[in-house]
């Protein structure tokens, strides 16, 4: 593990190794505020390279899962605050995962006064979402520019645009959901329009340096309908292209079995920035994909989750705790800040 646990610094990036900690939603955030067992649980994770948080939502209209925080208000800040500098007194890095959930959120989980939105009036399970108009989609554009800036007065090391799994910037790029008739959609280039729109904001508020973005071409997680595969990876490839051009900090891809090596070779290409590679990896795979350089960074999801001290583990070579699928989601402190480091486990059996 020569690279993996190397420190990295390239593109404004200073970290201490090349292990990121995937964004994963935990539902711990009662009343969309992050707390002080949140704060645990970061920071016993700092020693990651970079932390990425769960998703939290830019604005109202974007939360809508169980106990997910936002990043829309001044106690939201205050919240994340107590986390931030959880971590940075670890000497840790935390970027916040911007995530706006649009068409797929629960409407029991949504604030009473905040409304389903959907890139177009597509009637589902008996719901009637609100339909974007075009001012509303250029609001979106500028509540997540905001969001970015609230995450930086929160003292985030920067922010991620949620661009994977169905939400709502890919919600946005899927020609099945986006039947938009102005410049937001038809071809791949205006479908692609509100991500490119969206990281620009971001970066105009908090600069390149600080700004990040995570897709998953090709995947179908929450619903997504595959479609034409040219058609897929030319917009995946042109994305990559507008997102370099705006000097975007990091793409990070959340990989699949679908996505074909064509469009992972385009996307390198065509992407001279940082690029993270995430899902089912080990501390060998991620070696290997450093060493090729198919990679500069890699991301470790459950394995962090389950191992706060992931980084020693690696180091040492020493075995893993297992998740614990039953607690992902929602509960206390069992499952999400009380899983023993190697220090713990040798001190209870003695050692
Ligand atoms: C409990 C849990 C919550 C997750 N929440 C998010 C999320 O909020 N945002 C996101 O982009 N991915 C989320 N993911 C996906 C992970 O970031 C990661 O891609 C996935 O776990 C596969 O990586 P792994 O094999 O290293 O665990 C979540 C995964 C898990 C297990």
């Amino acid at each position: 593990m020569n690279i993996l646990l190397a420190p990295f610094h390239a593109n404004g990036l200073d970290l201490r190794n090349h292990m990121v900690m995937s964004p994963m939603t935990r539902s711990r955030a009662a009343g969309y505020l992050p707390n002080t067992m949140m704060a645990e649980y970061y920071a016993q994770r700092a020693t990651a390279g970079l932390i990425i948080t769960e998703g939290t939502a830019p604005a109202q209209e974007g939360l809508g899962y169980y106990k997910t925080p936002g990043i829309f208000n001044k106690e939201q800040i205050a919240g994340w605050k107590m986390v931030t500098d959880a971590v940075h007194e670890k000497g840790g890095k935390i970027f916040v995962q911007l995530m706006h959930t649009g068409r797929i959120n629960e409407i029991r989980n949504l604030p009473k006064e905040a409304k389903r939105i959907h890139v177009t009036a597509i009637h589902q399970e008996g719901k009637e979402p609100v339909p974007l108009s075009t001012e509303h989609v250029q609001q979106l554009v500028r509540e997540h520019a905001q969001a970015a800036e609230n995450a930086i007065a929160a003292g985030f090391d920067g922010i991620e645009l949620h661009g994977a799994h169905g939400y709502l910037l890919e919600q946005f790029l899927n020609p099945h959901f986006n039947t938009r008739s102005d410049e937001y959609g038809g071809d791949l280039i205006n479908r692609s329009r509100f991500v490119i729109e969206t990281a620009a904001a971001c970066i105009k508020a908090i600069g390149k340096e600080r700004t990040g973005i995570r897709i998953s071409p090709f995947a179908t997680t929450n619903e997504m309908p595959a479609y034409d595969a040219k058609e897929t990876h030319d917009t995946y490839v042109h994305l990559a292209t507008s997102l370099n051009a705006l000097g975007l900090v990091y793409l990070h891809i959340s990989l699949n079995k679908l996505i074909p090596k064509e469009t992972l070779t385009a996307i390198r290409e065509s992407f001279t920035g940082t690029l993270i590679l995430a899902n089912g990896q080990t501390a060998a795979s991620a070696e290997t994909l450093l060493e090729s350089k198919a990679a500069d960074l890699v991301a470790f999801g459950k394995s962090f989750l389950a191992n706060p001290d992931l980084v020693e583990r690696f180091r040492l070579n020493a075995a893993l705790n297992a998740p614990d699928f039953g607690k992902m989601y929602g509960g206390g402190a069992q499952g999400y800040t009380d899983y023993p480091t190697l220090g713990d486990q040798s001190l209870a059996s003695g050692e």
